[in-house]
């Protein structure tokens, strides 16, 4: 292996540039068997929703690299780019450098200014998640029409809108109509394809940037993967498209002020992995 350096170690992945061999000057993506998840009761849930860091599940590094493998793939054949170049290992794969789409402060020496750090795009099929949790009136698992929101990336991921992109400086109109285009046809790629295993895609959140070389384009960047994909075992849709079953398979609770939202048929990460393996 080409020697490497350190750029970024994240929830569940480091990042690595290359410093020799063919691929220098790309990036190593290394694929870790680090799990976000929370604890209830002392109890440690691995749940691909949540931002923290709470154990490693042995071989989820590798499962996450050959699935985002065979969407890359798939992304090349359908020409649609990404920062994916080539797959090395069983965890790791080689990528485009790509920059995130952030903005240093205005003002630095604000107290409390802070740099835009990226931004991720959620793309939603059903409602569910924090969608719902957001707008209760919704009923769970309401056609979207494949909605896309946008977030700001931070210790915990606040929902901008799209006006306030422009507004800000973060994208220009072209780029977010950019953005927003290719969410959505990598989005129903996907949705496709677990369609085509007899799976519904609930929803997914993508992550974009700038690539390094070249014009600088905009691609998707990151992973497809179990961690960034809500998946159900069934989909039974109405003419109109919201799920039919909704009220046998959503569960809803709300305590304290917090609501959430599970679905009886939702596959675990664990499970639905092997169908594209
Ligand atoms: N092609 C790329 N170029 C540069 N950075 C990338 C690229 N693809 C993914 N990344 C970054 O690598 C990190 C992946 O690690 P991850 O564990 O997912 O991090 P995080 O905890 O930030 O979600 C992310 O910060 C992501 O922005
Ligand atoms: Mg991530």
């Amino acid at each position: 292996m080409a020697d490497s350096l350190l750029v970024y170690s994240g929830k569940s992945k480091d990042v690595y540039r290359i410093t020799d061999g063919a691929h220098a000057g790309k990036y190593r993506l290394l694929f870790t068997d680090k799990a976000t998840g929370y604890l209830d009761n002392g109890t440690v849930v691995f749940d691909p929703g949540r931002d923290e860091v709470v154990g490693e599940v042995p071989g989820k590094g590798a499962i996450a690299c050959r699935f985002a493998t065979h969407f890359f793939r798939l992304l090349k054949a359908r020409q649609i780019p990404s920062h994916y170049i080539d797959t090395i290992g069983d965890n790791e794969m080689i990528v485009e450098p790509a920059a995130p789409l952030s903005l240093a402060p205005e003002i630095p020496s604000l107290p409390g200014a802070e740099p835009l750090l990226n931004l991720e795009f959620t793309w939603r099929n059903s409602a569910t998640g924090s969608f719902w949790r957001r707008y209760p009136f919704v009923k769970p698992c309401k056609n979207l029409d494949r909605v896309v929101e946008v977030w700001t990336k931070g210790k915990s991921d606040v929902l901008i809108t799209t006006e306030a992109l422009q507004a800000t400086g973060a994208l220009t109109r072209d780029e977010l109509t950019h953005c927003v285009d290719l969410v959505r046809q990598v989005a129903e790629i996907v949705s496709r394809e677990f369609a085509s295993k007899g799976l519904h895609a609930l929803d997914g959140k993508f992550e974009l940037g700038r690539l390094k070389g070249g014009d600088g384009q905009i691609v998707i960047i990151d992973e497809i993967s179990p961690d960034v994909l809500r998946v159900c075992s069934g989909y039974t849709p109405a003419a109109n498209g919201d799920c039919a079953v909704c009220e046998t398979c959503a569960i809803t609770r709300s305590a304290d002020g917090e609501r959430s939202i599970q679905h009886r048929r939702q596959v675990a990460a664990s499970d639905f992995v092997s169908i594209f393996l």
